[in-house]
């Protein structure tokens, strides 16, 4: 069974909607859409947009289905020069940007209980994915480290700051979130995100116009690739 968790639904419909022989159960408010897709045992959830969402979310489906690997597809904020609207990024790492105990002597992004900063995507699946992506994208694919906080970042300075003190390509509120949840419960993990918007002053003009699109893409891939990890 591979999980497949998405923020909002232009990230997860339309892998629902290719899907066989499903089976919805609702729990805690959301619904669990389990089925075949490609051939795949897969079960899929919208989580809604931030951490704690991602997070229960990711444990609910842990806990229901025990899935081997959970997928994070959907869109985010562009970190650097080089990362443009409509590329994709392969989750290297994730790691949650705000969460800084700083103050008593740890790094920021310390995660407390855990003892680790950095979340690391499954190497072997990323790479099948990112394969299957550069037939697809038009933009760039590159490797990244991906960000997670609870805020939709429109600041180029906390961009600046977000590429100096973590080395992150993008930005955005969930897959540091669903990472930790996965590393808790010994299951690989991959994120994949689109970009939609480069973080900065023109983020809330650019979100709107471009998440759409860049949302279709990862479901794009999704579909795509399913059958080949
Ligand atoms: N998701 C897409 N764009 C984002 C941004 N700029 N900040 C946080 N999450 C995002």
């Amino acid at each position: 069974m591979i999980g497949i968790i998405g923020a909002m639904d232009i990230e997860v419909d339309g892998i629902k909607s290719e899907m066989q022989e499903t089976e919805i159960k609702n729990i805690a408010g959301l619904d669990f859409v389990k089925g075949n897709l490609g051939g795949v045992e897969t079960v899929v959830a919208r989580c809604n947009p931030g951490k704690v969402n991602a997070a229960a979310c990711a444990q609910i489906m842990a806990l229901e289905y025990n899935p081997e690997l959970i997928i994070n597809p959907g869109v985010a904020g562009g970190i650097g020069e080089g990362v443009k609207i409509g590329d994709l990024i392969v989750g290297e790492s994730c790691i949650q940007y705000d969460m800084d105990t700083s103050a008593l002597g740890d790094p920021v992004g310390f995660i407390s209980g855990l003892g680790v900063i950095e979340f690391p995507c499954a190497k072997e699946t990323a790479a099948k994915i990112k394969a299957e992506a550069e037939k697809i994208y038009d933009g760039q694919v590159m490797d990244g480290i991906i960000v997670t906080g609870d805020k939709f970042v429109s600041d180029g300075e906390v961009c600046l700051k977000l590429k100096e003190q973590f080395g992150a390509k993008a930005c955005e509120m969930e897959s540091g979130a669903i990472a930790h949840v996965c590393y808790m419960n010994n299951i690989p993990f991959v994120a994949l995100r689109s970009i939609s918007d480069n973080a900065n002053d023109d983020a809330s003009v650019d979100y709107p116009t471009f998440a759409k699109a860049a949302a279709a893409k990862t479901v794009e891939l999704i579909n795509a690739v399913i059958d080949k990890i």
